[in-house]
This record gives C-alpha cells, structure tokens and sequence, in this order.
C-alpha cells in the first residue's frame, strides 16, 4: 500500500520510520518532510491548506492510506475533505480536533460526560473575564481558547498577573486564538501524558510518556514545545491508566460518538496527578513532539496495521499495540536562541547511531548539499535502555558525537524518573 504522511517534524520522522518498516507499506511519500525522512520516504511539494491538490496526489499515486502528523491541517479539515472522497486518514475531523482547537470545547466536554478536569469559566470579553477573576483563588491559569503553539497558557501569581494576561489576550497577543479566555482553577500534581487509538467506537491505551517543557534545566525558564522526554512513565501505573481509560477517555470517545462527530485517530490527553486522582489538563488530536519519537522506539507492533484500522474503522479486529518494556529517552538538540528566535543555517554532521538509537530530524534542511538547522527544534536524539537511566546514558552519549555547534540541550532529562530509580535501588 502507498502512504502518504503530512507533516515534517521530528514526530513525523519518527512516524516515516515506523511506517516504512511495515510489509504493507509499500511506498511511502511525506509532504513537505525534511532530510531525515528522506530516508524513508519520497518527499513530495504539495501545500497542505490545499486539499484538492492532496486529494489529486493520493489518487495519482493510489495512497491508500494518509496519515496526518500535526494538528493545524486537523483543525482545518484536512481529514474530513479526504474521507469525503473515501480516502482513508488517520486523525480527526474538525469537529472532533476541536478538542485541541478549543480549550473552551474541550472544558464543556468534560462536565457534560463528568471527566475529572480544573474548574473553569469560559470568558468571551476582557470585561467579563476580569470580572469572573474574583470567583478564583491563586494562582490561577488564564488561558487563550484557540491554538497558540503551547505559549497560550499563563500561570497567573497575583491578580494583577492575571489582569494583565487578560488584556494581552484580548488585546490580539494570540490573534484569533485570544477572542475567548478560559479561567481555570489551578491543580497541583505530576504531570504525565497518555495516549489512546480508537475509530470513534474501539478504544486501546497507546502507551504513556512525560517530557520537559521548560528550556532550561530543573525545569527553569520559558516554556518549549518540549525538550525531551521518555516512555513510559512509571508514576501511570497500571491501575492509574485503568482509572484514565474509563473516567476520562471512554466518556470522551461516547460523548463525541453520541453527538454525531465520532474521534478516530489518537488522542493525547496530558493529566495532572493529583492528590484526588488523574485529571485532564488538556487534549491534543494528533502524537505528541518529541513524545512520538520514544512511543515508535518501543513499539513493536506493526504501526501501518494499526492505524489503517483506525482510519476504517475496524480497530477491535487489530492486534496490539505492543511496546517493549525497556524505555526509550529522547533529547531535543535545540538551535541557540529557542524558544525565542532561533539561530538557523548553522551546520550539523551526524555521527551513525548504534542499535537501540536513532537520531530523528525536527528542523533540518540541505542547503547546497551540507545539512543545517533550519528551526527552533532541530534534532531529536533518542536510545532504549534497560532503565531510564541507561537510556538516558546512551542518548547522551550519542548527544556528545553530534557535530552541531549552533545548538543546545538539556542535561537533566529524565530527572524524575531516575530519582525513583535510584530510590528504588537503594530499596
Ligand atoms: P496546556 O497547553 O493546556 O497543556 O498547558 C500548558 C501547561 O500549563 C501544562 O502542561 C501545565 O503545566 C500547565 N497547566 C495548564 N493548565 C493547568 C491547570 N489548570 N493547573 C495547573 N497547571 C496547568
Ligand atoms: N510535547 C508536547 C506536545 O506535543 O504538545
């Protein structure tokens, strides 16, 4: 089967690299891709806001199967034009994206299927937003409705912290994504990510990861899309993932089935563990970055039969998923300047990984034949180990061979899990 992947980051690498490995695929085409998926894949030139001409593509080069890497051609429909001409897709409509495209969508879900989450008000003018601050104590978490690329979101101390985020967002800070606020109660936990395939009716647990969203180490400085991270995180214990599967991601899944606009793709639903059980932060409708990169190191199912049945329905008759048990950690080798502006077109020379790693491609290009970085997060560094801990020994390790002078990483990843490793040693 011909596939065609949409997107061209280090997720979608590390998607490209699990999908050429199938017998079912037979020829793979990403678009735009980068030089890493490359290796696997034919990178093909076709503007993805334009869906008649990735409809003309998928019928000129018989694809049976697209699979949609990030969330704004979701958002914008890019699933539904396809399955109109019955092409089948992996991710949601648009209706059902909205859970990522609407934090305000997202919150009313969860108290019409009572899904454990902060308590909210949705705000629609400056005026009443500062006027719904009182009902809050603090901090309290102001955030902007629309997508903002993880940066809408702000922790407000004091009040005037709050006022002041308020203002920015209906002031057009976030454009179009700050015409409405949510207010939300703070919750205080570890936070852990987890992930679930379903067709709008099945539903099965996609494994569990933790990443490092702030840029510098001990989780100092501004937020990032994410600077590292490893599967899976131990503190989802099996009963924690029982409890998430059937208060929050069945309720999810039923609700949207029963209003007539059924999810089917993988949902990622970032938790906060608190002292009263999971609760849901947020919703995104497409893999996590980096946290796709260290789910495809374990995943030992065939990633290509998976998400075919997703895409038609038939996941109850899949097999799988299976992982190995051993984690995978990955690093995010950043260009200097991330997450503000960073510095591109500095050179980088890969050294080969061993077995058990893979360095994935974020924001490279070629320019004139030498590979160079070409946006804030450039290289996804990833190794497997028995532990956390050696993971994280050999994805440094393989960090130290990669020639690239303009960039930076994290030196703590995997801080907390290797915390509980060692306790558990000393045991
Ligand atoms: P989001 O984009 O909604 O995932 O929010 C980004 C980050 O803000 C999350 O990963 C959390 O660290 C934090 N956050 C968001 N909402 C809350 C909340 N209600 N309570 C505490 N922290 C939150
Ligand atoms: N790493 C967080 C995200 O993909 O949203």
């Amino acid at each position: 089967m011909n596939i065609l992947l949409l997107g061209g980051g280090g997720r979608e690498h590390a998607l490209a690299w699990k999908l050429a490995q199938s017998p079912l695929c037979t020829g793979l085409f990403a678009a735009p891709g980068n030089p890493g998926i490359a290796e696997a894949a034919r990178l093909v030139d076709i503007d993805l806001a334009d869906h008649a001409a990735v409809i003309d593509f998928c019928r000129a080069n018989n694809v049976g199967l697209v699979v949609v890497g990030p969330e704004a051609p979701l958002v914008d429909g890019i699933a539904d034009s396809l399955r109109a001409v019955d092409i089948p897709v992996f991710g949601p409509s648009a209706a059902a994206a909205q859970l990522e495209g609407s934090k305000g969508f997202t919150k009313d879900l969860c108290r019409d299927a009572a899904i454990p989450t902060a308590g909210y008000v949705r705000c629609t003018s400056a005026e009443v937003a500062l006027a719904a601050l009182s009902d809050f104590s603090l901090p309290v978490v102001v955030k902007a409705d629309g997508l903002a690329a993880g940066k809408g979101v702000i922790i407000a101390q004091t009040r005037e912290e709050a006022e002041e985020a308020i203002r920015d967002m209906f002031g057009g800070s976030f454009g179009a994504s700050g015409a409405e606020v949510v207010l939300e109660e703070f919750m205080e936990g570890e936070e852990a990510s987890f992930f679930a395939l379903t067709d709008g009716t099945n539903v099965v647990a996609f494994g569990s990861a933790q990443d490092h969203k702030r840029v510098g180490e001990g989780d100092t400085g501004p937020n990032t899309g994410g600077m590292g991270a490893y599967s899976p995180a131990s503190v989802l214990t099996p009963a924690l993932q029982d409890a998430v599967m059937d208060q929050i991601i069945r309720p999810t899944v039923t609700t949207l089935a029963a209003r007539g606009t059924p999810y089917s793709g993988v949902l990622f639903a970032g938790l906060m563990l608190t002292t009263d059980g999971p609760k849901l932060i947020e919703y995104n409708c497409r893999f996590g970055d980096p946290e796709c990169q260290v789910l495809m190191m374990r995943l030992t199912s065939d990633l290509v039969a998976l998400l075919l049945s997703v895409a038609q329905g038939t996941l109850d008759e899949a097999s799988g998923p299976s992982f190995a048990p051993d984690p995978a950690l990955t690093v995010v080798l950043a260009a200097k300047g991330y997450p503000g502006t960073p510095e591109k077109g500095a050179p980088i020379a890969l050294p080969v990984a061993p077995d058990g790693a893979k360095i994935f491609h974020a924001g490279t290009m070629l320019k004139h034949g030498q590979l160079v970085a070409s946006g804030g997060r450039v290289l996804n560094v990833t190794a497997r180990g028995a532990t956390v801990t050696q993971a994280r020994d050999a994805a440094y390790a393989l960090v130290d061979q990669v020639d690239f002078p303009g960039g930076f990483c994290r030196r703590d990843l995997g801080w907390r899990e290797i915390a509980r490793e060692a306790g558990s040693a000393a045991d």
